[in-house]
């Protein structure tokens, strides 16, 4: 496995011969289960496989998020040397964003609501810097997981907005097996945290099983999660949401899909999760 941190060194390997497709998965490093199973998808599908690890500064609206952000090169590329990926790209900042640089993408309506209204400037940073992942590599195909349901729906804008000439591939989230998303931060939950974040996994399979039983009122959904969350001490919510699955507005009274999702913080980690209902 070649592990690089240049963009010259990164394009010498990738059009090494030009006939052959790659995968390539973004990631910010920390890598758990629902990074490799994305890779192992990109393996199945593609020639070659390139895995990107950047902790992106600008997508961060938290200082001391990204501070804290674990950092582990060394075991990430282990991880993905026994997954047969065979090109780690790891560049530094200045690589990315180098003195004088000035351009940043904005996506418009689908970064205003849910994760984008409590983060500002989070998908303007996650736009410019896959943005810049693509001209890099130029895969043949990117994953992304469905965790990050919004970051899924504002790079799939993004990439029919500016012509991106690649296929998307969103692959389903992995879970713990006591229904924990996983998460590079979930390593920061101390132990009373770690059971105390079962309760959005929880929620939503509540709110799921209410959709089951035939209670399709977007805001009775929405009402089910938050009184489970609410009931939990360790956990301060910071948004439940019932939206639509293609523009992610706010849903209210009976509908027939919804991504169901939430932000809750477990004592100073800030967790995501969603599930969806009524799509195939
Ligand atoms: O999902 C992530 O890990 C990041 O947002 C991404 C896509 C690698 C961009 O920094």
């Amino acid at each position: 496995m070649n592990i690089v941190q240049t963009i010259e060194e990164l394009r010498a390997l990738r059009w090494a011969d030009p006939s052959l497709t790659w995968g390539l998965v973004p990631t910010m490093g920390a890598l758990h289960e629902g990074h490799l199973s994305l890779v192992r998808r990109a393996r199945a599908e593609n020639d070659r496989v390139a895995v990107s690890v950047f902790v992106n500064p600008t997508q961060f609206n938290n200082a001391a998020d990204l501070e804290k952000y674990p950092r582990t090169l060394e075991r990430d590329c282990e991880l993905l040397a026994a997954e047969g990926c065979e090109l780690v790209w790891a560049p530094t900042e200045l690589i990315m964003y180098p003195p004088g640089y000035q351009t940043t993408i904005i996506v418009e309506a689908i970064t205003k609501l849910l994760e984008g209204a409590h983060r500002p400037g989070h998908f303007a940073g996650v736009a410019t810097v896959v943005a810049k992942l693509f001209n890099a590599v130029e895969p043949t195909r990117a994953y992304f997981g469905q965790k990050d349901a919004q970051q899924v729906a504002v790079i799939k804008q993004m990439v029919r907005d500016l012509d991106f000439n690649l296929e998307i591939v969103v692959c389903p989230i992995v879970r713990e097996p006591d229904g924990l998303a996983m998460s590079s931060r979930n390593t920061r939950l101390n132990p009373a945290e770690r059971e105390a974040a079962l309760v959005l996994n929880r929620s939503l399979a509540a709110a799921v099983a209410e959709w089951e039983s035939g209670r399709r009122d977007a805001d009775h959904l929405r009402a089910s999660m938050l009184a489970l969350l609410e009931a939990e001490p360790l956990a301060r919510v910071d948004y439940v949401s019932a939206a639509d699955p293609a523009t992610l507005q706010e849903l209210t009274g009976p509908v027939e899909s919804a991504l169901l999702s939430m932000a809750v913080y477990i004592g100073d980690v800030r967790l995501i999760d969603n599930m969806l209902v009524g799509v195939e």
